[in-house]
């Protein structure tokens, strides 16, 4: 899409009504690293200086962002999880980071990022600790908000341990404000949902999209294949709730990416990032980037993938159809355009067929004909009426994704012209 169109679409979204948290920032899902999943709560640097949390995992995963391709991929966010602080607040009640760990501090690692053109997200937790064991913030919001902010800190993820039910419904909103009144653009991303109870009536996701650029909705991802299906599942199973939630500003997050690490193979792995695709869901890789194979790069740098999740539309996808290992899953784009991903479960060993057909997919006001193409073949466009079979080879436990837009000419989808005005509301 040509420069000019993006930033059409960019200010005309910017103008949408949405009732949303208007700090105009993750217009499209936030893109980046995040050191949870992979790298824990290793703060043992004396016997593990590479993988620990310290200024050092974050500097070096930094440089190989930009050297690795990722940065130019579009991920630009580098973020830190639990265990970065000292265990207790300073005699000011200032939080602070382990100054092991962080020698240079927090301020100068921002720097470094902010020098690349990347950005710094932190952790902190609502509630007295956090998930780990940390100093908490309750009580100490204006000030933690201060701090991040004169740090250069971009985004925050704040988690709930240690806080009731009750007490999460001042300190989000609380915190929100706070972020805020810094007048540091700070992406603020909530544990809230994953933390208290998922879904409505405990979660209220017209106020969440009030005060959160984004939220993890669902339980911690693991390096195994079975969370990926089980979130994918949870997102289809609860999915009349969460797709009206998500859009501009404001997103559902099923929680990192784990390919590249040990578990999944690169169809697995192929199959998480085209659902993160489908569920425009923030992407945050949580692997070492140090050492990750390059058919993990390939495919988390898949540029198709990446326009996919950040179509400019954000509207999450949803799931179609099930049978036997096959689900089938339809997101609308920007220009009428449709992503179709049919991924399979099984654990046969050949690759089997599905078979769907453009009325199938319960698209509103379909086209009578569309060209459509499988991303992997993206030069081989065909034309398909609306009740032409199109049928599908996959991979066992592995994803293929086509995208569809209304028309006859099998133009490059990079090279049409937006010309519709948008109009969309949102909650
Ligand atoms: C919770 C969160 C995880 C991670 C850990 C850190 O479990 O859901 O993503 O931040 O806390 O302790």
């Amino acid at each position: 899409m040509a420069l000019s169109h993006i930033i059409i679409i960019t200010s005309m979204l910017l103008c949408a009504h949405v009732s949303a948290l208007e700090n105009g920032l993750a217009r499209t899902p936030p893109m980046g690293w995040l050191a949870w999943e992979r790298f824990r709560c290793n703060t043992n640097c004396a016997a593990y200086p590479d993988n620990c949390v310290g200024e050092k995992l974050f500097m070096e995963m930094a440089d190989v962002m930009v050297s690795g391709g990722w940065k130019d991929a579009g991920y630009k966010q580098v973020n830190m999880d639990d265990c970065w602080m000292a265990k207790q607040r300073n005699s000011q009640g200032e939080i602070y980071a382990d100054p092991g760990r962080f020698p240079s501090g927090i301020k100068v690692l921002a720097d470094y990022l902010h020098a690349k053109d990347l950005k710094l997200g932190i952790y902190a937790d609502f509630g007295n600790y956090t998930c780990s064991g940390y100093p908490g913030t309750m009580g100490h919001e204006k000030d933690d908000a201060q701090t991040f902010a004169a740090w250069g800190v971009d985004m925050l993820k704040f988690d709930g341990c240690s806080s009731t039910s009750d007490e999460k419904k001042v300190g989000y909103p609380l915190m929100s404000k706070e972020l805020n009144e810094t007048g540091r653009p700070i992406i603020f991303s909530c544990s809230w949902p994953a933390e208290d109870g998922h879904v409505p009536p405990k979660i209220n996701f017209t106020l969440m999209a009030e005060i959160c650029n984004l939220w993890r909705n669902y339980d911690d991802i693991g390096d195994n294949f079975e969370d990926v299906i089980k979130i994918i599942n949870w997102f289809a199973d609860n999915q009349d709730v969460l797709i009206p939630a998500a859009g501009p500003g404001h997103w559902n997050d099923p929680d990192m990416l784990i390919g590249g690490n040990f578990a999944l193979s690169p169809d697995q792995a192929k199959l998480q990032f085209g659902m993160w695709a489908m569920l425009a869901a923030p992407l945050f890789l949580s692997a070492d980037l140090r050492a990750i194979a390059p058919e993990y790069v390939k495919i988390l740098q898949n540029r198709q993938i990446i326009q996919i999740n950040q179509d400019p539309l954000g509207m999450q996808g949803r799931r179609v159809k099930t049978s036997g290992p096959f689900q089938l899953w339809v997101r609308p784009m920007w220009g009428a355009e449709q992503a179709i991903a049919v991924f399979s479960t099984s654990t046969g060993g050949d690759v089997e067929h599905f078979s769907f057909t453009m009325a199938g997919l319960g698209i509103d006001k379909p086209a009578s004909k569309y060209e459509i193409y499988n991303i992997d073949n993206e030069f081989e466009t065909k034309v398909v009426g609306l009740n032409d079979m199109i049928t599908v080879a996959v991979n066992p436990q592995g994803i293929t994704i086509y995208r569809a837009k209304p028309g006859t000419t099998k133009i490059p989808h990079f090279e049409y012209e937006v010309k519709e005005e948008l109009t969309f509301d949102i909650l």
